[in-house]
C-alpha cells in the first residue's frame, strides 16, 4: 500500500503529478523563467480572503481598509481596489500607492505615529475618509496643516487601550508603554481639544492593538474599553460617529488556531451594534499572508559535525521575519518527496553574512539537495515588502498568479540599477588625497 504524499500547502499552492502549483502554474516553470529567489501570490487566494472578511462583517457594512504595509505592490493593492477595498495606509509613500493602484482618497485612512507635515498636506490634498491622530502634539500640527492649505482634517483619535495582545512583542501596539495611541486617561481631554482647534473636524475613535493575535480575548478588552469612551465622550456632548478597529486577526504559521473571522464579526457587532457608529477595519496580514509563498533554491547542503545546514538563495534580506522575530515559516519543497522518504533535521540559512541569517533551526525536513526548490508558506504578508538590498543583494521579484496566468509584478533589478542608486562627488579623490595627506 502506498501512503500518499504531501498533498497541499493550502488551497491555492496544492501539489499536482508531485509537483507544487500556484494555482494552475508550476512553480518550478516560474523558477526556470523568473530565476530564484521570488515572491508569487494567488489571485484567487487574495480575493477568497478578503471576501471572507467582506462576507463575515456584511451585516455591518465596515470599511474595509487594507493594510498596505503588509503587501504594497501595486498589483495587488489594483486587486483589492476591484473588490471594493479601501486602504490603510501609514506613509506619503503609501498613500501615493494606494491612489496609484484606484483606490479613491475617500476610501483611505492614515495611521502612524509619527506623519510628517508634508505627509499630512498630501492627506488633505487626496482628501482621505480620516486621519488617525495619536497625540496631542499632532493635534497642534496638523491644525496648522490644515489651514495653511485650506482645507479641513476629518481626524479620530487613536487611543491606547492599555490591553495586552497576547503576541510577540515587537508587533503589539496596544499597551499603555508602547509608543502608539494617546493614553487612554487623557483620551477624553484630548478629544475635547481636538474640538477647538481650527481645521480639524473629529469625527471618532480608532485603535490597533497588536499583530497576529490569535485570541480574541484582547479585542474584547480594547473594544469593550472603547465602547466605554464612546459613551463618555457623548455624554459629554461630543459626537462620535466612526469607530477604526484597526488589524490584527493573525494567521495559521505553524500551530496556531486563530479565531474565526465570524467571530471576530460576531464581537464587533455584539461591542458596537447598538452604538450607531460606522465601523472600519485594517487587516493587513489575514488577507495577504496565506496568499503568498517565497520559493527558493537550495545551494549547498553542508554537513558539519553537530548541524546539518541547508544553504538557499534566499536570505534575511528578503523574508526578514525570521531573522526579526523568529518567526516560524513552513518550508515544502517543490518536487513532493515520496510519503516514506525519511526526515532529518537540518538549519536552513541563507547567504548573508550574519547568523540571524536563519530560516529555521533543526526542521525536520524531507531529502533536500542541491539544486531543489523550496517553498516558505504564508509569505503573502510582510514578507516582499520588508526586503532590502543588504549584502548588495537585488530585490526580490515578485509574481502574480491567476489560473493558468502569471505576470512579474515586480522585477528584479540589474546590478547596474543598484550601483545605479549610488553617487560619487566629483570631489572625492581629491577630498581623500587631502584627507591622507592631514591625517599625515
Ligand atoms: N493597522 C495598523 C495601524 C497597523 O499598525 C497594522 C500593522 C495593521 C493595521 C495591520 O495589522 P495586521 O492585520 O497585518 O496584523 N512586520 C510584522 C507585522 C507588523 C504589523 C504592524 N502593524 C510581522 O512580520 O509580523
Amino acid at each position: 500500500m502506498s501512503i500518499p504524499g504531501p498533498t497541499r500547502v493550502n488551497e491555492f499552492f496544492a501539489y499536482r503529478g508531485g509537483s507544487l502549483y500556484a494555482e494552475d502554474v508550476p512553480l518550478a516553470t516560474l523558477a526556470a523563467s523568473v530565476g530564484t529567489p521570488f515572491y508569487v501570490y494567488s489571485t484567487a487566494g487574495l480575493v477568497r480572503h478578503y471576501r471572507r472578511f467582506a462576507n463575515a462583517f456584511a451585516p455591518a457594512q465596515p470599511l474595509i481598509c487594507f493594510a498596505v504595509k503588509a503587501n504594497s505592490n501595486l498589483a495587488v493593492l489594483r486587486l483589492f481596489a476591484r473588490l471594493g477595498a479601501g486602504a490603510d495606509v501609514v506613509s506619503e509613500g503609501e498613500l501615493r500607492r494606494a491612489l496609484a493602484a484606484g483606490i479613491p482618497g475617500e476610501r483611505i485612512l492614515f495611521s502612524g505615529v509619527g506623519k510628517t507635515a508634508a505627509e499630512m498636506a498630501a492627506a488633505l490634498a487626496a482628501d482621505i475618509h480620516q486621519i488617525n491622530v495619536e497625540s496631542e502634539p499632532e493635534l497642534h500640527r496638523l491644525s496648522a496643516v490644515a489651514q495653511q492649505t485650506g482645507r479641513v482634517a476629518r481626524i479620530a483619535l487613536r487611543v491606547n487601550p492599555d490591553v495586552d495582545a497576547l503576541t510577540h512583542a515587537k508587533i503589539a501596539t496596544g499597551k499603555k508603554d508602547n509608543k502608539f495611541g494617546i493614553d487612554f486617561a487623557q483620551a477624553a481631554a484630548a478629544y475635547r481639544l481636538a474640538h477647538t482647534l481650527p481645521g480639524l473636524a473629529p469625527v471618532g475613535l480608532a485603535l490597533h492593538i497588536g499583530s497576529q493575535l490569535t485570541d480574541l480575548e484582547p479585542y474584547r478588552h480594547a473594544f469593550a474599553r472603547l465602547a466605554e469612551l464612546v459613551r463618555t465622550l457623548r455624554a459629554a456632548g461630543l459626537a462620535v460617529e466612526r469607530v477604526d478597529l484597526g488589524g490584527g486577526l493573525g494567521i495559521r504559521y505553524r500551530d496556531e488556531q486563530p479565531p474565526e473571522i465570524a467571530e471576530y464579526a460576531a464581537l464587533v457587532r455584539d461591542v458596537f451594534g447598538a452604538l450607531g457608529v460606522a465601523v472600519a477595519i485594517e487587516p493587513g496580514r489575514a488577507l495577504a499572508g496565506p496568499a503568498g509563498l517565497l520559493v527558493a533554491r537550495v545551494l549547498y547542503v553542508k554537513q558539519s559535525r553537530s548541524r546539518r545546514f541547508v544553504v538557499v538563495d534566499a536570505a534575511m534580506n528578503d523574508l526578514m521575519r525570521p531573522a526579526l522575530y523568529d518567526a516560524w515559516h513552513d518550508i515544502v519543497p517543490v518536487m513532493a518527496p515520496a510519503a516514506d522518504a525519511p526526515r532529518a533535521a537540518a538549519d536552513v540559512v541563507g547567504p548573508v553574512c550574519e547568523t540571524g541569517d536563519t530560516f529555521a533551526l533543526a526542521r525536520e525536513l524531507p531529502p533536500l539537495e542541491e539544486g531543489d526548490l523550496v517553498a516558505f508558506a504564508a509569505a503573502g504578508a510582510y514578507g516582499a515588502v520588508m526586503s532590502s538590498t543588504y549584502n548588495s543583494r537585488l530585490l526580490v521579484p515578485e509574481v502574480l498568479v491567476a489560473g493558468a496566468r502569471s505576470a512579474i509584478i515586480r522585477p528584479r533589478p540589474s546590478y547596474d540599477e543598484l550601483l545605479g542608486l549610488d553617487r560619487v562627488p566629483a570631489w572625492l579623490d581629491r577630498a581623500a588625497a587631502e584627507a591622507e595627506r592631514g591625517a599625515g
